[in-house]
């Protein structure tokens, strides 16, 4: 069965009679004219399916949780949504805590992760009552125990692993490998159990975490993560007399950005996940682990595309005709930070046929501020609508206002209505945290 992951599109993108690309039932022209650009449209449908595709896709194991990524894309309207969908939230940053709670969400349903947290961000955590902090490493151990002992508190915690596994996705998105930032090393799990069981009385340690990376299509490497953590879970607990019962396995299941891309859908990820745990259950001889699932991306990527307007075009002798549009790397840093690929379409002109060969530049002031390189699109001018597509993941969340440009707004759509989310910046919010000094 497919899945919204596989698509390069909103579910809901059509194109109307004049030949324009509609998402959730709003001409993208028309909302480009009434909010200005560049804007991200993220479309309410497709966002809630792809919740529902996971939590049918996991219905078969009764011991299933899932988190979504925040540091994917987070806002009061995204953290709403995705929670009324029945997820939780893995958090990275006291700006995410303070968003989700904001949001109302149900803060037992929260995990904290990072691999350097801060005092207040802990502090944080334990005072809103996170349902779990992913422990990193010693220091974080000790100083954990320390804030919680001084509120007379326990904290649920997991221990964050790095498994050894190597997935075939961009070096820098690439998490659970042996020389990682991130985590205890397989060696240092032992120690770090030691010390919670003699000294750290303030931790209650319920189970382990790992994440192998970002953008995967391949399923075997979630075979090999849950052989190792389900052995690691039986080691523990047999050695240690414990009981531990949870194993949070990550996010990272990848997306369709380009035609060529072609990621597994989630129903054949969760087939990959559920028997593995099946098979490692009854190899290692433990009892079924209730399982926390952290996607990101393959949650909030596709629903959301970015328009632009196009301003100046360039075409250089013999070569490459650019086409620049008014955003960039500042409002997505994924091409020049990953060499990322996107998908594009002339909003206005979604009918017209490809008829030449350009590269979509932005406007920010380095030579690598390419959008999209070497595209078919219909003959582009001055005031066209570009909408660049699968553009939820990872870009808002790491924009920028580089060159001193405004963020752009994002707005919801559904069933043909539109409603801001996340309002414009101002010129004015541009300097509100500036002081100037005498
Ligand atoms: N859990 C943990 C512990 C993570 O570190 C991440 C992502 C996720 C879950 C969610 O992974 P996802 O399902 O989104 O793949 N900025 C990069 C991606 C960095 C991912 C970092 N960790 C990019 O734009 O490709």
């Amino acid at each position: 069965m497919n899945s919204t992951n596989q698509s390069l599109k909103p579910l809901t993108t059509e194109i109307n009679d004049n030949g324009h690309l509609v998402i959730g039932g709003c001409d993208l022209t028309e909302l480009a004219d009434k909010y200005g650009t560049p804007l991200y449209v993220l479309d309410e449908k497709t966002l809630r399916t792809i919740c529902k595709e996971y939590k049918e896709a996991f219905s078969k194991y009764e011991k299933i949780n899932f988190l979504y990524a925040s540091k994917a894309m987070m806002n009061l309207s995204v953290a709403k949504i995705v929670a009324s969908e029945g997820f939780g939230f893995d958090c990275v940053s006291d700006g995410e805590l303070f968003t989700v709670k904001s949001a109302g969400v149900d803060m037992s349903k929260v995990l904290l992760n990072g691999n350097n947290k801060s005092v207040d961000e802990l502090n944080m955590a334990i005072d809103y009552g996170v349902g779990h902090i992913s422990v990193d490493n010693f220091f974080e151990l000790s100083l954990l125990n320390e804030l919680a002992a001084a509120k007379n508190k326990t904290v649920d915690v997991l221990l964050r692993i790095t498994p050894g596994i190597e997935c075939h996705t961009h070096e820098y998105i690439q998490t659970g490998h042996l020389d990682s930032k991130f985590g205890f090393d397989m060696t240092q799990i032992d120690e770090a159990i030691s010390l919670i069981c003699e000294q750290y009385k303030n931790l209650n340690l319920k189970g382990l975490h790992a994440h192998i990376g970002s953008q995967i299509f391949e399923t075997n490497v979630y075979n090999d993560e849950i052989d190792i953590l389900v052995k690691e879970l039986a080691r523990i607990n047999e050695k240690y007399s414990l009981n531990l019962s949870e194993l949070n396995i990550g996010g990272g299941i990848g997306v369709k950005y380009t035609e060529q891309d072609n990621p597994p859908s989630v129903f054949e990820f969760a087939d990959v996940i559920v028997d593995s745990i099946n098979k490692s259950v009854e190899k290692y001889g433990i009892e079924y682990p209730t399982i926390y699932i952290e996607p990101g991306r393959s949650i909030i990527s596709t629903a959301c595309v970015t328009l632009y307007t196009v301003g100046s075009s360039k075409q250089v002798p013999n070569a490459t005709k650019y086409v620049a549009v008014n955003g960039g790397m500042a409002d997505n840093p994924r091409p020049s930070l990953y060499q990322a690929e996107y998908s594009v379409q002339v909003a206005n002109k979604a009918d017209w046929t490809a008829s030449e060969k350009v590269t979509v530049a932005g406007r920010y002031c380095e030579s690598g501020d390419i959008l999209v390189k070497d595209v078919k699109l219909p003959q582009v001018e001055e005031g066209d609508i570009l909408c660049v597509f699968n553009t939820g993941a990872y870009n808002y969340s790491m924009s920028s206002n580089y060159n001193r440009v405004l963020k752009p707004a994002m707005v919801l759509v559904k069933n043909s209505q539109s409603a801001i989310i996340v309002k414009r910046e101002t010129l004015e919010d541009l300097i509100s945290h500036d002081v100037l000094t005498e």
